[in-house]
């Protein structure tokens, strides 16, 4: 049984949807659901679960980088996991940091990667005019989502979308999209998986 770390900053509807794949099959188990933020949403719900946590308070270290990764990374392996998922882990990471996991840790991305790295993602599609939109999981390397792509699911981008229309739209495709993800690269294939939503563009009047 493999065990997967997953990092949260938030509501962690992402862990939700990897732990309750991996809880419901025999291939992994979260063995542990790690928040930045004391108080996340997805803590409550991960302890719902039956998930151990861990709360590391990136404020508690007043800028000092390195001593926030050494106690994540302390805490992190004291779980010995086979893989880690960031999952809506708002913290940029160091190089140092990924080193330590690199080959084993993977990110959750809201857009159709190598477009609109870094934040507002959804806005910046609806800016830019684009037809589809969509999420990306990758491997995480030191170049900021930048690593080797693993999967992407795509959506259409109507005509009256604000960026929150977008991101409900997004969302339940994350969910279908990681797990998938997970479990191949959990069995050492990182062959490429392309999910596209049912609704498409035609079916939808403006
Ligand atoms: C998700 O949309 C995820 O793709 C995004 O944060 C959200 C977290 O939601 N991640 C990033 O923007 C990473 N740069 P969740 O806490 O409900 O899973």
């Amino acid at each position: 049984m493999k065990r997967v770390a997953i990092l949260i900053s938030g509501s962690g509807s992402n862990m939700v949807a990897l732990a309750e794949h991996m809880l419901a099959g025999t291939v992994a188990r979260p063995v542990l659901v790690l928040s930045n933020v004391p108080g996340a949403g997805g803590l409550a719900k991960a302890e719902a679960l039956g998930i151990p946590t861990a709360v590391v308070d990136h404020r508690d270290f007043a800028g000092d980088r390195a001593a926030f990764e050494a106690a994540l990374i302390n805490t992190v392996d004291h779980s010995a996991p086979d893989a880690i998922c960031l999952a809506g882990f708002m913290r940029i990471l160091t190089p140092k940091f990924i080193g330590h996991y690199e080959g084993r840790m993977l990110n959750i991305h809201p857009s159709l990667l190598p477009k609109y790295k870094g934040l507002h993602t959804h806005d910046r599609a609806i800016e830019a005019g684009d037809a589809e939109a969509g999420c990306s999981v990758h491997e995480v390397t030191a170049d900021l989502d930048g690593g080797p792509v693993l999967g992407q699911a795509r959506v259409p981008v109507l005509a009256k979308d604000g960026p929150e229309d977008l991101a409900a739209r997004v969302l339940p495709m994350e969910h279908r999209l990681y797990p998938m993800v997970l479990e191949r690269f959990l069995a050492g294939d990182r062959s490429r998986i392309d999910l596209s939503s049912s609704l498409s563009i035609n079916d939808v009047s403006p």
